[in-house]
């Protein structure tokens, strides 16, 4: 799994007492195939790969790894409702796909999330561990079918009203992205040409939810300047990583996981494994996941920004470029 993602992805892997193995993401900002690939061991049960920031991660180079190594692949597609990759939506194109939908996503329903996957058996399985597994099956009090369909499950139902406002939000899914990738292109078309100006790689930009714009500056001191700077400006943007300000979607902050904290006098998940197999995790770890988040300057996109909001935002980018860059 990647080192840049929302903590609570490297907490459900420990959560069913699997160990994360943390690896390096590239200039996409999304799992590094090759990083992903060095750090398979043989006790690896599947790959995760997190479409950070609205983007899809680099899924043909993941999904052949994942077939070559007889892996699952799960796609968290939290950040990403309604982002595609080559015309197939996200979460659609793996083993199984994990949305959310609490109140700081694409798609909200206050709180709730959902699963996809084409293979039954899992459906089944998920659909029982989400609910006690008591009542799914086609009946409810017969002897398994198959080993491994009857297991002690957990609750993690939504309600009902909570699915009727998540299933109005995924109508709107279209609608919302057509005005967030319209105000990405104005914005993006509005911005000159400065050295040192990159921007972040998009898998498929067609496919891009559009949520943010990430662009990246030549010096993590140069983006804490122009942070400063944009937001005298107007320009909503945020730095992604900054050494002195804590933040659970950086790996280096994850403490839990790098001090192998446990719920439990067991020690699980970290005594299931002999400690020489376990995972050297150190807060410098990854360094160019720090190095590009520390150059990362994050633009927040509204899907009902106007022309003139996309103007100023790009004049203002420009602005602040031109004093620091140029
Ligand atoms: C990338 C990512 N994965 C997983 C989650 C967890 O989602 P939830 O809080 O709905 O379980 C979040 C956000 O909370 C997230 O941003």
């Amino acid at each position: 799994m990647p080192a840049y993602t929302f903590f609570a992805s490297a907490a459900g892997v420990a959560a069913c007492n699997g160990i994360p193995v943390i690896a390096e993401v590239d200039d996409s900002l999304t799992l590094d195939p090759e990083a992903a690939e060095r750090a398979l061991t043989r006790r690896t049960k599947a790959i995760v790969v997190v479409h950070m920031r609205g983007a899809a991660g680099q899924m043909d180079a993941l999904l052949d790894l994942a077939k070559r190594k007889g892996l699952p692949l799960v796609e968290d597609v939290a950040q990403a409702a309604g982002g595609s990759f080559r015309g197939k939506r996200l979460g659609s194109l793996g083993t199984a796909g994990c949305f959310s939908f609490d109140h700081y996503k694409i798609l909200s329903s206050g709180e709730g999330g959902f699963i996809t996957t084409d293979d039954e058996w899992l459906y089944t399985r998920a659909q029982s561990w989400h609910d006690t597994a008591a009542c799914w099956r086609p009946d409810r009090f017969a002897h398994e079918r198959r080993e491994g369909e009857l297991f002690a499950g957990e609750n993690y139902r939504m309600s009902e009203l909570q699915g009727a406002v998540a299933m109005a939000q995924i109508r709107k899914t279209d609608t919302m992205l057509a005005g967030y990738r319209r105000a990405r292109d104005l914005i993006r078309a509005g911005i000159d040409k400065f050295p040192g100006l990159g921007f972040r790689r998009l898998t498929d930009p067609a496919g891009d939810t559009a949520i943010c714009l990430i662009l990246y500056l030549p010096t993590a001191d140069l983006t804490r300047r122009a942070i400063e700077e944009l937001h005298a400006e107007g320009v909503p943007a945020g730095g992604v990583y900054d050494s002195k300000v804590r933040d659970w979607h950086i790996y280096t902050y994850w403490d839990h996981i790098i001090e192998k904290k446990c719920v439990a006098a067991d020690g699980l998940p970290w005594s299931a494994v002999p400690a020489a197999e376990l995972p050297k995790y150190s807060r410098d770890m990854c360094p160019r996941t720090l190095d590009l988040l520390g150059r990362s300057v994050h633009i927040e996109i509204n899907h009902n920004y106007g022309d003139e909001d996309c103007h100023a935002i790009a004049g203002g980018i420009n602005k602040v470029l031109h004093h620091l860059l140029r």
